[in-house]
């Protein structure tokens, strides 16, 4: 997971849980891309989700993560984009089998709706999980 090089974002509802996503990332030497917010000021969330998805469809980082109050309008922003397969997660379970079945390759989380320990071990464990390829590829090469 240390090789990863991950692109982070949020709007002003996910600007908390970004900086601690941030923490997570510097602890373990993960190497990152902070497209922002850097505030707590009010702004819009699919412009952050374009920069961020623009990273991964592009191959500049291998994943990114998205952060707003709900994590709803970050996944449907990031689904907009080609190549993209964002996954909300709200718990540990679906942020494995997204990785593991999806290979997902957003992450959208919801600050006013999950913990942040709970947030953090989602993190931890969609980084953490790898692809199983086989039939899932089938599937994810059909959504292609
Ligand atoms: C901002 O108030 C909020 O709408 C945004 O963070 C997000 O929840 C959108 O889906």
């Amino acid at each position: 997971m240390d090789h990863l090089k991950v692109a982070l974002g949020c709007d002003h509802g996910g600007f908390v849980y970004k900086q601690k996503i941030i923490d997570y990332l510097k602890a373990r030497n993960i190497e990152f891309v902070d497209v922002g917010t850097h505030t707590r000021e009010a702004c819009d969330y699919p412009e952050i989700a374009r920069s961020v998805t623009e990273l991964v469809a592009s191959g500049q980082v291998d994943r990114g993560i998205l952060v707003c109050g709900t994590g709803i309008g970050m996944s449907i922003a990031a689904n907009k984009i080609r190549g993209i397969r964002a996954a909300l997660c709200g718990d540990t379970y679906s942020a494995r089998v997204s990785r593991a079945h999806n290979n997902a390759n957003v992450l959208c989380l919801g600050e006013r709706v999950i913990g942040e320990h709970l947030a953090l071990d989602i993190v931890d464990i969609w980084l953490k999980t790898g692809f199983e390829g086989g039939r899932h590829k089938r599937r994810v090469d059909i959504i292609e």
